[in-house]
């Protein structure tokens, strides 16, 4: 059999076919290690790949394509997040930290899907009787004819088990664990996950079954490992929470079949993950206390609009250094509010330890979360409740208050939960300005 030599950058998936000492892609040195790739023994019979296709040209109105080619899952957190359910033919991968429930999330949409159609589930990480007993946890009366479960590693036995068993979907939980002797090295390397990958992207692609890998992603190696396919596949979502909450959330990094900007909220309990259609229930912390240090803001996830709760403590610290702790938010940006603090309101804030969260484990990126920031902070500091109070604005390093994006929905959004009292730029200028009223008042609740 006829084989070749190629030697792989183990960072970044660079191809190269003699050896170099520095990847010329990634910049890194002697990451490049020695493949052999034999022909592949894997051969597609499908009526596309006996004869060879002339290449043609179409009109693009002469391609049908209809919605309906397009299977539901069956979670509408999920259907919302892949434009409209999975698309048939595509390649979906599923991203996010070992332990984050992936696993949990591809089971209940096989089980789902399984009432009606055949779903193949190949599996290199557990065994078919662990997978059976988390399947009676999530559902406890399945019938689960249609579900076919496989447990194996190995690629070519895994791409003629899709083509034997033509199912409507496919799973491949992980793309890390599959491995070919086609290839030198061990599963999980950039070489063998790629060449899983394209394998099982050919296949999809000529038998029209949609297949999901999963990929493990760790925070520090968004670039080694599943991240290389990104490009390859045709949906990259990510599945990402605070593995402490039970808060986990479901985002579509790219998609050549739907918006990227949808998310799917879920909550990890006893019987697997329950979607969250109305998630303040989460994110609101306890509605009825009225302790200093809480202040409400709209955010926006994609096209939705939360209200979460911000909640800060400030204490008088020991250290020469004070400890400043953020859970929820970038630690630069808790530092760069606490200058505004103390530079423009002349809150003696430098002396004092400060922690801020986001209540139900979710993290804001959104600057419109600044000044319930601010808010939080001078609540705690001043012992002032502020607890049922919404704050919904960008603060700049002047102390100017800046107006945000969608600022009518949030409002909307926190007037159909009740909330009346809302501070923004829209009232307030500055926030000395806003800062200076709040002190000369007690409570405002
Ligand atoms: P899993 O789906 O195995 O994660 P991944 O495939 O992303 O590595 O999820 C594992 C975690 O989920 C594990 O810590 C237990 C928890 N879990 C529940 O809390 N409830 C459940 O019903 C299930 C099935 C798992
Ligand atoms: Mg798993």
């Amino acid at each position: 059999m006829k084989s070749k030599i190629s030697f792989v950058c183990q960072e970044c998936g660079y191809e190269s076919p003699k050896y170099l000492g520095k990847c010329p892609e990634c910049g890194e040195w002697n990451t490049l290690v020695e493949f052999k790739v034999q022909k592949s023994k894997v051969k597609i019979e499908s009526q596309f790949s006996s004869e060879r296709k002339e290449a043609s040209v179409k009109k693009l109105s002469e391609i049908a394509f209809s919605e309906k080619d397009r299977i539901l899952t069956g979670y509408s957190e999920v259907d919302n997040v892949l434009g409209g359910g999975i698309v048939k033919g595509s390649v979906i991968l599923l991203a996010g930290d070992p332990g984050i429930g992936k696993s949990t999330l591809l089971l209940q949409i096989g089980l789902n899907l399984s009432k009606k159609n055949k779903v193949l589930y190949i599996s290199g990480e557990e065994s078919e009787e662990q997978i059976k007993m988390r399947s009676k946890r999530i559902s406890k009366d399945s019938k689960d004819d249609n579900f076919l479960l496989a447990s194996l590693n190995d690629t070519n036995q895994a791409f003629e088990m899709i083509e034997k068993t033509k199912p409507l979907i496919a799973i491949i939980d992980s793309i890390q664990t599959m491995e070919s002797e086609d290839l030198t090295g061990l599963s999980g390397s950039v070489g063998q996950v790629r060449y899983a990958a394209s394998s099982f992207i050919k296949l999809a692609k000529t038998l029209g079954i949609p297949i999901i890998l999963v990929g493990h992603v760790t925070k520090e190696g968004m670039v080694a490992g599943p991240m290389v396919l990104s490009h390859m596949v045709d949906t990259l979502l990510f599945f990402e929470g605070e593995k402490l909450t039970s808060t986990r959330i479901l985002r579509s990094l790219k998609n050549r079949f739907g918006p990227i900007d949808e998310v799917g909220i879920f909550a990890m309990n006893e019987s697997g993950l329950a979607e969250i259609k109305d998630p303040e229930q989460l994110f609101l912390g306890q509605k009825n206390l009225n302790t200093p240090g809480s202040v409400l803001t709209v955010t926006m996830e994609g096209t939705r609009a939360f209200t979460v709760e911000i909640q800060a403590l400030t204490v008088f610290s020991k250290l020469p250094m004070p400890r400043r702790v953020a859970n929820g938010i970038d630690r630069g940006r808790l530092e760069l509010l606490l200058a505004v603090l103390q530079k423009q309101c002349r809150l003696p804030i430098d002396a004092m330890d400060v922690f801020v969260n986001v209540a139900g484990g979710l993290r804001l990126s959104d600057t419109s979360s600044d000044l319930a920031i601010c808010l939080a902070i001078f609540s705690s500091l001043k012992n002032i409740p502020l607890s049922k109070t919404i704050a919904i604005s960008e603060v700049g390093l002047l102390g100017e208050l800046r107006s945000t994006p969608f600022f009518e929905k949030r409002v909307k959004q926190a007037i159909k939960l009740g909330f009346k009292k809302i501070f923004s730029s829209k009232e307030y200028k500055t926030l000395p300005s806003l800062i200076n009223q709040l002190g000369k008042i007690k409570s405002l609740n």
